[in-house]
């Protein structure tokens, strides 16, 4: 699947989270088999280097609180997911429950990740247990980006990972990734494999998805003395698939090798605690028999001979070992007598098992419980993963059976503030002896099934507002003496025997005035469905106008609950706006579509309202249309729309408010606050990151139309969005407005080839980003205009990049604070973006990946001041628990 098809998916996939089932299905199709939550990020995003879509976590979490690691921590990481965490102050044990789509009974890879990036400035970092479902998994204890990964298969069709404070420090989570794998794969007799170490041999490089399918993380390993990296890239083209282990071919296609056919090759590692079980897989496959020779090779773990194999050209094996433990622990490899070939080893993987004795709480009372929470909304701290277990997390208000799969026998809900009817899927806590419902707002009558419930021996009502007559079958149960009944309090509910009569009394007295009451309630309901069926009509065509004119719509955000709901909070009242503004108090700026002016949301949220005039050429449902789309349109890198009113002659926009204003008035001259280099690469990836996402993130792409360095604004922390994206379509700027056959556009972004094409393309807005770029590099506006007269920057700059001349074209108020190749790359991808022939313009997508890499570079080179002098660490990092010392080699 092509990535844009992919992208494509994801919007609809956003879209869909109208839906929450829809979406869930469509991420499943993206990466088919996948779950992957980056927690606290601002929104669902495709990870490119990755090529996996991570969604926020507005869907799996309702405890804890979003973060973002500290600014000078946030460059050193390249992984997005390492950015954002969100922590847990609040309860022992927090849980997520995952559903995989495959259910119970198979295996799957989960990966938590934390990152503390001292997001709280206390440089503290934090302890806590992991678990999964109702068993330990890990302990997290690292200040730097860390995963934890393990090979799990669940035993009920949801998946909980908690995170369990043990009083050093509060809990966290940075993502959170699931993978199915192939059930004939990483299988043990008991518990589960807890991945320890994982490396790709002889090589430099680490790879996950996308080369691996699986998304395992093989990190870089070259042993030396006495061993030596070998690498055949030839023989690993082809493919390794029909293996079930699938390792990747970049992966296999490495080897370290001992360098005498005599000599082995041997790891040695050292185990903390000798009770642990280790597994090691070995992952082979020959790269470099020539005719005539034959490698055939024999695996001892701690000296126990386990399995000679003989390797077949590029035909990948991999050799499980038998569970091993020990303090220390060896494992050899060595050719056999007749082999011609020394010992090699192309990757290998050290797990080892997490025992997982403990069994879930009871089915039935599981679900009932998680019914009971749900209908009452029971908001206890205590109450996330099992009920039961681990006994010493178990649910405030309720006791548990010992039974292997326990069953609850109590449950305590006193004065819990529960409201409405007693809640049937009690009926289905089968195994209760005693039943607190006392001092809540229950109302209704007493059920029946509470008779029924087979070991209930106290059931406690009191204090409640039930209403109706008790059943007889209950009252029965009170006389025998098989339960203790406690009804006091509920003063319409009616215990004597004799009720029933006394009830109906009233019924029988206003026998005339019955007919009148109902057929008043019938008149009622007719009314109110009719009321019903006609704001049904109006929200229809709200929905319609939506869907009709953006098929699909793009990017719905994943908060957006319904368009009903949005439609509402996003169409202002023109008092609002009066409201909002002060009375139009205070000007922030004036752009092409007229003046925008500050505003401040009833939540105090500030805002910027921006108020234009409409195109007489548009229509009203255009016009509407237009605006709820783009008010669906969300991303980090491109300003928000919050809401319109269409009530003036001159509509109103409402945006989030960027504090720090446009990129055109920092650039200028006159700002006494210069752009730094590394602050410049930044907002050309910020901006490029926005326009990638508006072209390929979007169906139909949105054209920007106008991008230009006003139209990129920067919030407080100095991040870049674009804005005024979609608008061109929809309104006429006030100078344009007379001009019959308006270009979109300004004069100096505006396409060359826009007179003969006629209409704007992805590639028109290339163009204007590239006269961006060098407006960035260069400090010049696009148009300069000096006492020799006006000219566009493209004329200004082109000479001197013939000439070579990088100090030139240099910002000068740069003061020389620049790696020069750095300058070079970026003049090269403007250059990339500005050919005359449209088709000849660089795409987006190549775009950002080069920008991107720049500021790797660039903050690699340690020259970004936003960045700590800290020590740097690889892309991955390490993917593993630091239990033991990793394996070495002799
Ligand atoms: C976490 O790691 C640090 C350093 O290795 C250690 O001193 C500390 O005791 C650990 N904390 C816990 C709770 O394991
Ligand atoms: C391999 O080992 C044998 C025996 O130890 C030795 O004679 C031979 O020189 C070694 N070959 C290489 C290439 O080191
Ligand atoms: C050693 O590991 C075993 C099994 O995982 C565990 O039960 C035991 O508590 C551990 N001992 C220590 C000292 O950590
Ligand atoms: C690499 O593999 C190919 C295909 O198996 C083989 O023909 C070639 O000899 C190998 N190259 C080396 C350097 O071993
Ligand atoms: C493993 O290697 C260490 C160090 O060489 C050695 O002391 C130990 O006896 C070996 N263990 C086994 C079980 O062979
Ligand atoms: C119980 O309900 C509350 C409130 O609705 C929710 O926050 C919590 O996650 C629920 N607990 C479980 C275990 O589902
Ligand atoms: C659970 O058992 C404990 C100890 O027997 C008891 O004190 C407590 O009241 C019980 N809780 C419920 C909800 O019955
Ligand atoms: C339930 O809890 C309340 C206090 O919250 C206590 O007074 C009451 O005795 C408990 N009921 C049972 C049956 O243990
Ligand atoms: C009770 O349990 C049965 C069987 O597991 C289930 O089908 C039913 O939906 C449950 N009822 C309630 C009200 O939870």
């Amino acid at each position: 699947m092509g990535r844009s098809m992919l992208l494509l998916l994801w919007c609809a996939s956003i879209a869909s989270s109208l839906a929450p089932g829809l979406k869930l299905l469509a991420l499943a199709q993206q990466n088919p088999g996948f779950i992957s939550i980056d927690y606290g990020a601002p929104n669902d995003y495709h990870d490119d280097q990755l090529d996996i879509y991570y969604e926020d976590d507005t869907r799996f979490v309702d405890s804890g609180t979003n973060m973002q690691v500290s600014t000078r921590v946030i460059y050193q990481n390249n992984l997005q997911q390492s950015k954002n965490l969100r922590i847990f102050p609040n309860g022992k044990r927090n849980c997520y429950t995952l559903m995989p789509d495959k259910g119970k009974g198979n295996t799957y890879l989960v990966r938590a990740s934390f990152s503390y990036g001292n997001y709280d400035g206390k440089n503290q970092t934090p302890a806590f247990d992991l678990h999964i479902d109702v068993n330990y998994w890990n302990t997290v204890n690292s200040s730097s980006w860390i995963s934890k990964e393990i090979f799990y298969t669940p035993p009920r069709d949801y998946i909980q990972v908690c995170l369990v404070n043990t009083g050093s420090g509060v809990p966290f989570i940075s993502a959170l990734e699931l993978q199915l794998m192939d059930n004939s794969i990483y299988q043990i007799n008991s518990g589960a494999l807890v991945t320890n170490w994982r490396y790709n041999l002889g090589s430099l490089n680490i790879y996950r998805h996308p080369e691996d399918v699986c998304d395992r993380i093989w990190n870089s390993e070259t042993y030396s003395g006495g061993l030596s990296s070998v690498s055949n890239t030839t023989a690993i083209a082809t493919s390794t698939s029909n293996d079930a282990y699938k390792v990747p071919p970049e992966v296999l296609m490495t080897a370290t090798q001992a360098q005498n056919v005599t000599d082995p090759l041997s790891l040695y590692w050292t185990s903390d605690n000798s009770t642990i079980v280790w597994y090691v897989y070995f992952h082979f496959v020959e790269l470099q028999l020539q005719n005539g020779q034959f490698r055939e090779l024999t695996m001892y773990v701690q000296d126990t001979f386990v399995k000679t194999v003989m390797l077949e050209n590029l035909k990948p094996v991999t050799v499980a070992s038998l569970p091993i433990s020990g303090h220390n622990l060896n494992l050899t490899i060595s050719a056999t007598a007749r082999s011609s070939l020394p010992p090699l080893l192309n990757a290998v993987e050290f797990f080892t098992v997490a025992q997982l004795p403990n069994s879930p709480t009871f089915l039935d009372d599981f679900n009932a419980m998680y019914d009971i929470n749900k209908t009452y909304e029971v908001i206890r701290a205590s109450w996330q993963g099992d009920p039961c277990i681990p006994i010493q997390y178990s649910w405030n208000g309720l006791n548990c059976s010992s039974d292997s799969s326990p069953r609850i026998i109590s449950l305590n809900l006193s004065s819990s503030g529960l409201k409405g009817l007693i809640a049937t899927s009690i009926s289905n806590l089968t195994a209760v002896v005693s039943l607190d419902l006392s001092n809540n707002s229950l109302t209704g009558s007493v059920p029946d099934f509470l008779a029924q419930m087979p070991s209930l021996k106290v059931l406690n009502l009191s204090g409640n507002n039930l209403n109706g007559s008790v059943p007889q079958t209950l009252l029965k149960k009170t006389t025998d003496g098989s339960l203790l009944l406690s009804l006091d309090g509920n003063p319409n509910l009616c215990q004597s025997d004799n009720c029933q009569t006394s009830n109906v009394q009233p019924k029988k007295k206003g026998i005339s005035i019955a007919p009148i009451i109902a057929s008043v309630a019938a008149a009622l309901v007719l009314i109110l469905v009719g009321a019903l069926a006609v704001l049904w009509i109006i929200k229809r065509r709200q929905i319609q106008n939506v869907t009709t004119t953006t098929t699909a719509t793009n990017s719905t955000r994943g908060e957006s609950t319904g368009t009903l709901r949005l439609s509402k909070n996003q169409l202002f009242t023109s008092t609002e706006i009066t409201r909002i503004t002060d009375n139009f108090g205070t000007i922030i700026g004036e752009g092409g579509f007229g003046k925008v002016y500050l505003g401040r949301l009833d939540n105090g949220t500030k805002v910027a309202v921006k108020m234009l005039s409409r195109s007489s050429k548009q229509g009203y449902k255009e016009f509407h249309a237009e605006a709820q789309l783009l008010t669906v349109v969300h991303h980090r890198n491109l300003v928000s729309l919050i809401g319109y009113c269409e009530e003036f002659e001159n509509m109103a926009l409402i945006y989030e408010f960027m504090s720090n204003g446009n990129v055109r008035q920092h650039l200028s001259a006159h700002n006494p606050n210069v752009l730094s280099w590394s602050q410049r690469l930044q907002i050309a990836v910020d901006a490029a990151q926005g326009l990638e996402y508006l072209h390929n993130g979007c169906k139909p792409p949105i054209i920007h139309r106008d991008l230009k360095t006003p139209n990129i604004l920067l919030n407080e922390n100095m991040q870049a969005k674009i804005c005024d994206f979609g608008l061109s379509k929809a309104f006429v700027r006030e100078q344009d407005s007379y001009i019959s056959t308006c270009p979109a556009g300004t004069p100096g972004y505006l396409d060359p080839e826009f007179h003969i094409l006629g209409h704007s393309s992805q590639k028109s807005d290339i163009y204007s980003f590239g006269i961006v770029l060098f407006e960035l590099i260069t400090g010049h506006p696009a148009i300069i205009r000096s006492p020799e007269g006006i000219m566009h920057i493209l004329q200004w700059v082109t000479p001197l990049i013939e000439r070579g001349d990088i100090q030139s074209i240099a910002d000068p108020r740069l003061n020389g604070q620049f790696n020069i190749g750095s300058v070079w790359k970026v003049v090269e991808i403007a250059m990339a973006c500005v050919p005359t022939n449209a088709v000849e313009r660089a795409d987006m997508n190549h775009v950002l990946s080069e920008l991107k890499e720049c500021l790797t570079v660039e903050i690699s080179s340690g020259r970004s001041q936003r960045m700590g002098n800290s020590e740097r660490r690889s892309e991955f990092d390490t993917t593993t628990m630091e239990l033991d010392s990793p394996p070495y080699a002799r």
